[in-house]
């Protein structure tokens, strides 16, 4: 059997498949559906400080090989997160990955100490891998709230974030950076010198759907975030300029639903890759993906994903 585990900075992973955030709710609504032992990670829908109610609908819709969402981060808070939701994720059977978003540096930082609080005590044995609340993704850059993508835009608030937030949580952290920038390699830098343990990429790109015999745009928001299959070209080369320029793990997000895609990315130089609306079109994929990723080593000769990551020739 080949070594599916991979290590992002302090985190240890069974595997490099995770689910995305705000892609698979809280992870009670897939219960029945996906076996969640199977998998490197979950990371839920990001909460907030306070609640949101979020955009005014339509809030979704689909686009050629894709779809748009300005969803508007609509959650019930993060108090309500670690009473009702934490709970339940922890007893699952793989690692969580908790998801942040703050309208200013001092709300990143507060929920963070907040999720830190509830941390496991006991420190992680050399090479080995937590189940439980096992990292926090700082949400630096969505697209559909005001403020939203500032984060994610600007290298010194990356920096006053990250690094605040390493101050107040012991948990390992995941910078996640959006696609919306000229050049992503100084905000990935960033993130990195100030400690991240890994970089997610990317969140989604900025669009719009017109009905044009209305003369309106399609959603409530006006804009929103294009994902799904059709980003996947734009975020492969993100990853693979990130990878190839910032010494920081990578996690590569964009429009995975095959094991082609999730090898794609791994040679482009992801350490690990989050699977997003393909779980709206196919709940059972990620979970899938993971047996076609041992049976695809087995098949290649691969003994670990060492032997994979980062193998492009240029
Ligand atoms: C409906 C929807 C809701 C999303 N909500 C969140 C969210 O709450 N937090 C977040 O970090 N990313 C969110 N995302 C972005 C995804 O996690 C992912 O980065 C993006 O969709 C690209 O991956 P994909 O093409 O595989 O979907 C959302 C995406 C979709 C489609």
């Amino acid at each position: 059997m080949p070594d599916l585990c991979i290590t992002l900075g302090r985190l240890n992973l069974k595997n490099p498949i995770l689910v995305a955030s705000g892609t698979f709710g809280y992870a009670r609504e897939m219960a029945g559906a996906v076996d969640f032992a199977k998998l490197g990670g979950i990371i839920p829908k990001t909460v907030t400080q306070s609640p949101r109610k979020g955009n005014a609908p339509p809030r979704t819709v689909e686009t050629p090989s894709g779809m748009l969402n300005a969803i508007g981060l609509d959650n019930d808070g993060i108090d309500h997160f670690i009473a009702h939701h934490l709970p339940y994720l922890r007893t699952l059977p793989t690692a969580i990955i908790a998801n942040i978003a703050g309208k200013t540096v001092d709300e990143f930082i507060d929920m963070a100490a907040k999720v830190g609080r509830e941390a496991p005590p006991a420190p992680l044995p050399p090479g080995g891998v937590r189940g439980g609340l096992a990292g926090l993704e700082l949400n630096l850059s969505c697209p559909n709230v005001s403020g939203g993508l500032d984060f994610a835009t600007d290298p010194k608030l990356i920096d006053k974030i990250v690094a605040g937030v390493r101050k107040v949580c012991p948990l390992p952290i995941i910078a996640k950076l959006t696609p919306n920038v000229t050049d992503i390699v100084p905000i990935a830098q960033a993130a990195a010198d100030a400690g991240a343990d890994a970089v997610s990429l990317v969140n989604t790109f900025v669009g719009m759907a017109i009905d044009w015999r209305k003369r309106k745009p399609i959603l409530g928001n006006v804009t929103g975030g294009l994902s799904g299959p059709a980003i996947k070209p734009l975020a492969l080369r993100l990853v693979w300029r990130v990878a190839s320029h910032v010494r920081v793990p990578v996690i590569g997000i964009g429009g995975i639903r095959s094991i082609d895609d999730v090898m794609e990315f791994l040679v482009a130089g992801a350490s690990a890759v989050q699977v997003g609306t393909a779980n709206f079109f196919d709940p059972t994929v990620s979970a899938r993906l993971v047996d076609q990723l041992t049976a695809t080593c087995n098949d290649l000769g691969i003994a670990s994903m060492r032997d994979i990551v980062g193998t492009l020739r240029v």
